[in-house]
């Protein structure tokens, strides 16, 4: 389990993207995908918020943990340009049996943004499908 270093400063950054998906099996039956998943088969939308804390020691110089248009720019380039406004379900990561649940998709933006942040200074991605639900992920 990762824990918290002292020493270390922790910054979260939110994102906000709106995208549809339905949650559906192509291997199941109708009726079992309608039995497992109930209404979630039907498309709908969400409104997601995404936060992504990344960590490390503070520049002295600066007095920054990293530049933060620098964060913004890797977030939406691979994150939100890629999946605003779009339907999840037809998105490449989940072209295979991996249904487009919110625990699914903060693991996809953690393999997205790993890459490119560094998966040392990548802490957490926290994703709230709606104000009453979110999926904390740290990394495999
Ligand atoms: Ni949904």
């Amino acid at each position: 389990m990762k824990r918290p270093e002292s020493g270390l400063v922790y910054a979260t950054r939110r994102f906000t993207f709106s995208a549809a998906h339905r949650y559906w099996r192509p291997g199941w039956s109708p009726e079992e995908n309608r039995k497992v998943f109930g209404s979630l088969t039907q498309v709908h939308g969400h409104n997601y918020t995404l936060e992504v804390t990344i960590r490390g020691l503070v520049d002295e110089r600066t007095g920054m943990l990293m530049d933060l248009g620098e964060l913004k720019r890797v977030v939406g380039e691979a994150v939100t340009q890629r999946f605003d406004h779009s339907h999840l379900n037809e998105d490449p990561l989940f072209s295979g049996d991996a249904i487009p649940t919110t625990e699914n998709l903060a693991r996809g933006i953690w393999d997205l943004l790993a890459p490119k942040l560094g998966a040392d200074r990548l802490w957490r991605v926290r994703l709230w499908e709606d104000p009453t639900f979110y999926v904390d992920y740290y990394g495999p």
